[in-house]
């Protein structure tokens, strides 16, 4: 019998703790999946000031440890607690100076916070009593635990194997190299550091990605992108330096948590089976939205980050001449923001913006529409439409990265000969707001005059797999292969 892997995951947000994107989702989601597979697989986290210590049953369980960081000690506690409806350890480091705000990311001074958090994340292994086989690190927030494992003063917790997952290739993680100091690093600890010092700063996402034993990201697809100029965000040439360790592992999803048959957040319950009663759910979300209730009338949802990764651009005024509503729910940049609150002002009765951060109204939308929409520009691997899916709305998306990889084209059909055995969904090519039209009148023409084909789509997509079950053993076998060599 082979031991049972100890791994450590290291990240900015784990959901439901802190949570900006899809990337507190999957670490909050991936770990009870391991944990079944026999894994000893602990979380570590900054402790920020909007974490609930009293709802998620934080203890401290270290108090003043001290820290040694480009020469000044800092003080940090240590508290725990688990994952809620998992026996998966979270700990999670305070430091007010760096983490005490409410956000989890800060206007100035990722960097430097960022890499003390690494550098907490070996230092407090002791105290722990932890000594993982393989630090799991996530994005760049966290990429230079590799660089930081390799330099001459760790010889304790040299044999320690990384993976480094990326969730999104353009969050870099720019800074002067000074930063390094925090870690008490400088460029001429590693041959990387010195090379990527010769423009006057350091990537931290590049560190991650040539230091780390194991790169992955987060679909088959998109780990193809990367290595291209068009996607790569200026790093291709550094990813096809390790393209035969990089894997395209596509996340999955909390199948319990986001399930249409007990969600407690939404107005009825229903399955594939009891598929009519989603109307329910679109005439309660329209006349929450103050939109035109009408059962009969195609609702299109949206629910993103609103960043320039996700295509908004597309959402054009000509869309307000389709013969469907709209409800777009997030936030984000404001030029977006003001975007599609002029489209509602507009349009009351085709557009709904919802510019918040709201996890409940999120389900709704889930359960509510009919379509739902993702035109990203480039999606890693994207969420929302497994959602949407799980919850029988039929997704239109660009086909790139994970969306190319989920969404199974209903394609061109001449005659509505025979139910599509397989497509759950419509993909378009092109970035272009007419791409995106032209899909969304196509779903619409089967959506209005071909009802049986419609029902098919939905149930193909809710019969979809999106649990961690499979991912969850490609990550196994990729840290055993590493823990396996020395
Ligand atoms: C990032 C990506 C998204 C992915 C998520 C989790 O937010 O933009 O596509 O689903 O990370 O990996």
């Amino acid at each position: 019998m082979r031991k049972n892997l100890k791994i450590l995951m290291a990240a900015a947000e784990i959901a439901p703790f802190a949570k900006a994107g899809g990337l507190a989702d999957v670490v909050g989601s991936l770990p009870p999946a391991l944990k079944k597979l026999g894994c000893d697989v602990r979380l570590i986290m900054p402790l920020y000031g909007s974490v609930n210590r009293k709802k998620f049953k934080l203890k401290k369980i270290h108090s003043d440890i001290s820290i040694s960081s480009g020469g000044r000690r800092i003080k940090i506690n240590i508290w725990q607690t688990k994952l809620p409806n998992a026996a998966v350890a979270v700990y999670f480091i305070e430091q007010k100076k760096y983490f005490g705000a409410k956000k989890i990311y800060a206007k100035k001074g990722n960097a430097e916070r960022f890499l003390f958090f690494s550098l907490t994340v070996l230092d407090i292994l002791p105290k722990i009593r932890f000594r993982p086989d393989i630090i799991h690190c996530h994005d760049f927030h966290t990429a230079l635990i590799p660089d930081l494992l390799k330099t001459e003063n760790r010889p304790r917790l040299k044999n320690i194997k990384t993976v480094f997952t990326i969730h999104n290739i353009n969050y870099q993680g720019n800074s002067e190299t000074e930063v390094l100091k925090t870690g008490n690093l400088s460029k001429n600890s590693l041959k990387t550091l010195t090379k990527d010092a010769r423009d006057g700063d350091i990537n931290f996402m590049v560190q991650g990605i040539l230091n780390a034993g194991i790169i992955t990201t987060v679909s088959k697809t998109y780990a193809r992108e990367i290595a291209t100029s068009i996607y790569g965000a200026k790093l291709d040439n550094i990813i096809k330096q390790r393209k035969k360790d990089l894997y395209g592992i596509l996340n999955g999803i909390d199948m319990d948590s986001f399930n249409p048959e007990k969600d407690k957040f939404i107005k009825t319950n229903y399955s594939a089976r009891a598929l009519d009663k989603k109307i329910e759910n679109k005439l309660y979300l329209q006349k929450k939205l103050n939109l035109p209730a009408n059962k009969d009338i195609a609702l299109v949802g949206m629910v993103s980050r609103l960043a320039w990764q996700k295509g908004l651009e597309l959402i054009t005024e000509e869309l307000a001449g389709l013969n469907c509503q709209f409800v777009i729910l997030g936030t984000g940049q404001k030029k977006y923001e003001k975007h599609l609150k002029v489209l509602a002002k507009k349009y009351p009765d085709k557009f709904s913006a919802q510019i918040m951060f709201d996890a409940k109204l999120a389900r709704q939308i889930y359960s509510g529409s009919d379509i739902f929409l993702m035109p990203s520009r480039f999606e890693p691997c994207g969420l929302g439409q497994m959602f949407a899916m799980r919850y029988g709305a039929v997704p239109v998306v660009r086909a790139t990265g994970g969306l190319a990889d989920t969404v199974s084209d209903f394609g061109f059909r001449i005659s509505d000969f025979g139910l599509p055995k397989k497509a759950s969904g419509f993909t378009f090519k092109d970035f272009t707001a007419s791409a995106l039209q032209h899909k969304l009148k196509q779903a619409l023409d089967v959506f209005y005059n071909k009802p049986k084909t419609w029902r098919r789509l939905r149930i193909n997509g809710m019969k979809k797999d999106f649990s961690w079950n499979k991912s969850a053993k490609e990550y196994l076998k990729l840290y055993r292969s590493l823990a396996g060599k020395n």
